[in-house]
């Protein structure tokens, strides 16, 4: 008796985690996880590598389910073409690559796992983008849980937060076309994030902003345009450190500094073989955890916090 009511409570659970959970993946080329999704969710067709669980019905999971089918074919094609069978370029390019075709989705897509884009320029519809209106994970292109990796991704001018990171990330040869409020949101807890290749073009303000912990690298990227490449929280609610930026071979052109820390939290930044065309390397802030706009205490490299080594202002 007591041995057949366990079962049944196995079963039931297997049922369960067989379904896709809200904002979910559930269907596209190569996927192989849940189909369905949760009660009162329905799997909505994006394109060959994706469809994700939105809220409401709408009879789609068959629908997408077929369509992911039919289309297949295309999709296999249109990686090998783009990704030269899977490869990516984490070198410094400051060209923007072509995009090997478009798509738009209505949410925010969540990634767990790797997610190869072949190029695809991806963007949101309806537009989310408000300038720096400050607006949240939801508004972004894409989130991506802990440990995940995206690659060979264009995003476009309509989303508002880029990428938004759970945990510790890995960001290859992304390009954002023209960024809104930020291009990348870090929140880990600890450990490293890693942005390699691509670029961010037209960024009124931040590109990468770190409201974790831990440490971000970015290497081999092109910033045009731009506020700051990359900035320590100045004021979050819960602020600390310390937070580690390490930016090596980045050229950034147009914009200000390439990081803005908090020294009294112990942030660092270190800047190697890179190129910012008005030498605006770093700014040294108080960070504080009220709200209050960060009182800046320095400019330029200051061999503790900030250091710089072999970087030009020709590029
Ligand atoms: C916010 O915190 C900073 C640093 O701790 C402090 O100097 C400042 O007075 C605070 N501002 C307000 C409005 O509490
Ligand atoms: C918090 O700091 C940011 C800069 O990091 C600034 O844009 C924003 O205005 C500040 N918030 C307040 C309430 O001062």
């Amino acid at each position: 008796m007591k041995q057949a009511s366990t079962f049944a409570l196995i079963a039931c659970a297997a049922l369960v985690s067989a379904q896709a959970q809200p904002y979910a993946q559930c269907g596209g080329s190569g996927y192989t996880g849940p189909k369905n999704c949760v009660s009162g969710w329905t799997c909505v067709y994006s394109n060959e590598w994706y469809s994700q669980c939105l809220q409401g019905s709408g009879g789609g999971a068959t629908t997408a389910a077929t369509r992911t089918t039919t289309t297949r074919t295309t999709t296999t094609r249109t990686t090998t073409t783009a990704g030269g069978g899977g490869g990516v370029n984490t070198g410094l390019t400051t060209v923007v690559p072509a995009s090997s075709g478009s798509t738009t989705l209505p949410s925010a897509r969540v990634i767990s796992g790797t997610f190869d884009g072949g190029m695809i320029k991806y963007d949101r519809n309806p537009k989310v983008c408000q300038g720096q209106t400050e607006t949240g994970e939801k508004d972004a292109m894409f989130i991506l849980e802990a440990g995940a990796t995206i690659r060979n991704v264009i995003i476009g001018p309509n989303q508002a937060e880029g990428i938004h990171c759970r945990g510790t990330c890995t960001i290859e040869n992304v390009w954002w076309l023209d960024v809104c409020e930020d291009a990348l949101t870090l929140k880990q807890s600890s450990g490293t994030s890693y942005v390699s290749g691509g670029g961010a073009l037209n960024a009124e303000d931040k590109i990468v902003q770190f409201n974790g912990r831990g440490t971000v690298q970015v290497k081999n990227f092109y910033a045009n345009s731009y506020g700051k490449l990359v900035r320590s929280c100045g004021n979050c609610s819960g602020n600390g450190g310390p937070r580690n930026v390490v930016i090596d071979n980045v050229v950034a052109r147009g914009g200000g500094v390439l990081c803005g820390i908090n020294t009294n939290y112990g942030d660092t930044c270190r800047i190697s073989n890179s190129c910012q065309n008005s030498g605006k390397w770093c700014d040294r802030y108080t960070g504080n955890s009220n709200g209050s706009e960060p009182t800046k205490i320095g400019s330029g490299p200051d061999g503790s916090y900030c250091t710089t080594s072999n970087v030009r202002t020709s590029c």
